[in-house]
């Protein structure tokens, strides 16, 4: 067998069956992939997933030191690997069951091992292309398979390029003409009709620009704030008297809902196709303070023109192929609530029945939607759809900066994590948590991600690996706002 190039170092001391500590005689870098070859195997893939700089200047030594003075010490370089493994001859990936020999050489791995050892195939029919194996020229395509049926999570801080990241996975699946929902509560993704304008990373990236505007349909609750939706409508007969209570904004469910009830049925029995404007006369024909202010939130609701005789439909709603952004931009927190509940429960029904295609549902700030304490009206129906969905062909996408504060059941669920960079170590210890395979390394690493590096676990992959996301073929429709020209 042919030996790699580039030696890198050599294995030393205690050598275990999952990680060996190596020196190192030339720079590698912290993630970088290493290969040893075994006596029985071959070569096996490693991975660095440890460095330490090690010295003979010890405290007093440094603290002898005059302040221009250059310090003569010896130092080397150590390092820690983890085995990822080799295939063997039925092309499954295994682990050596003895251990490297101390003293072996440890090589720099040349991409074809990294690619047959990870798994990584280019331009497959099912392959969504979201980026470059970091360091490498090598394509990362996760499998819309299994992203669509076994849910996606997609974690990082603020400003981490989560939304970025989702709409280049957006792209992949309009290219593959794969039928998605999006809760946009920013009116974010609207730009995904827009083709980006190319630069050298494209080329670098082989990704050109293109626009989805044939592909994309945008509903709003609110037209006027949002110019491009068509609007959302609920049927009114369709809706129940505690679910209208939301929609005019009043919790003191106590004292409301009875009277509510009462006027809604007084009402149907004079005319059943009543409108909103209906129940606000019949209000403003009512005595004492509860009359008032039903009347006054019912004509709010009037104005939001969210409740008519008849809703959208379910046809209007969803079309195969195409991506149907809900734009919740303006729209009041517990309303938001209630329609992502409506629509994400007429989406079970009815992907249930087999009325509409397999699809993907993405929920962006997953963590108001589907929230770890406390409860928001459409928790239920989501944590339904995450352990329920993938028997019915409903794939869901989580989009959270907060992986601390979003329901466990549901962050568990999705078997296909995207992690940008994270630094609050409450989000972390919930990521380290939910899953599986994350090394101390790897977990330390994604605290210092820079913008546009994932770590992606799932996907297609039995291991985690860094994937430099690629460029947009659409304009990204979450930039930050200037507060100070540049
Ligand atoms: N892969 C990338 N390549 C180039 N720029 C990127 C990349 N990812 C993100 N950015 C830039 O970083 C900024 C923040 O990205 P993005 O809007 O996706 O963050 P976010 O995680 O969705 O933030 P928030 O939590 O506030 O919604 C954007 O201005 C975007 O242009
Ligand atoms: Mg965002």
């Amino acid at each position: 067998m042919k030996r790699p190039v580039e030696e890198v170092g050599r294995i030393f001391g205690d050598v275990g069956l999952g990680r060996f500590h190596l020196s190192l005689s030339v720079p590698v870098e912290r993630g970088d992939y290493l290969t040893v070859v075994d006596e029985l195997h071959g070569k096996v893939l490693c991975q660095l997933d440890d460095l330490r700089r090690k010295s003979d200047l010890d405290l007093e030594k440094a603290g002898a030191l005059q302040p221009s003075e250059e310090a003569t010490l010896h130092e080397s370089m150590l390092g820690e690997a983890r085995i990822v493994g080799y295939r063997d001859a039925q092309g499954l990936v295994k682990i050596p069951t003895i251990p490297f020999r101390p003293g072996a050489h440890v090589f720099r791995a040349e991409e074809p091992l990294i690619a047959e050892v990870l798994g990584l195939k280019h331009h497959t029919n099912s392959g969504a292309y979201v980026g470059l194996l970091r360091n490498h020229s090598l394509r990362v395509e996760l499998d819309i398979n299994q992203l669509v049926q076994r849910h996606v999570s997609v974690l990082a801080k603020t400003g981490g390029g989560k939304s970025y990241l989702l709409g280049v996975l957006i792209e992949e699946l309009l290219r593959h003409k794969v039928t998605c929902v999006i809760i946009d509560p920013h009116g974010e993704y609207g730009s995904l009709r827009i083709p980006a304008e190319a630069n050298g990373v494209h080329a670098r990236f082989g990704v050109a620009s293109q626009g989805f505007g044939k592909q994309i349909q945008e509903y709003s609750p609110d037209v006027s704030l949002n110019p491009t939706a068509k609007p959302l409508t609920f049927s009114l007969r369709n809706i129940d008297p505690r679910d209208l209570l939301v929609f005019m904004g009043l919790s003191n469910v106590k004292s409301f809902l009875a009277p509510l009830k009462q006027l809604i049925e007084r009402v149907a029995a004079a005319n059943p196709d009543y409108a909103v404007a209906d129940l606000v006369r019949a209000a403003e024909a009512g005595e004492g303070a509860i009359a008032e202010t039903m009347a006054e939130r019912l004509e709010y609701v009037e104005q939001t023109k969210l409740l008519g005789p008849v809703g959208t439909s379910l046809n209007d709603l969803v079309k195969k192929g195409e991506a149907t952004l809900i734009n919740l931009r303006g729209v009041a927190p517990d309303v938001q609530e209630l329609v992502v509940a409506r629509i994400a429960s007429t989406l079970f029904e009815n992907r249930k029945k087999g009325k509409i295609p397999p699809l993907f549902l993405v929920i962006e700030e997953a963590h108001n939607f589907a929230p770890q304490q406390g409860s928001a009206t459409c928790s239920r129906i989501l944590k339904n759809i995450a352990s329920e969905g993938r028997k019915f062909g409903l794939g869901l996408c989580a989009v959270t900066q907060r992986a601390a504060r979003i329901d466990k059941s549901v962050l568990s669920q999705c078997n296909t994590q995207l992690i940008l960079q994270v630094t609050n170590p409450l989000d972390l210890k919930a990521i380290a948590q939910s899953i599986e395979g994350l090394t101390p390394g790897m977990t330390e690493m994604i605290q210092s991600l820079p913008v546009g590096v994932a770590l992606v676990t799932g996907g297609g992959y039995h291991t985690p690996l860094f994937c430099e996301v690629r460029p947009r073929a659409t304009r990204h429709g979450g930039e930050s706002v200037q507060i100070v020209a540049a």
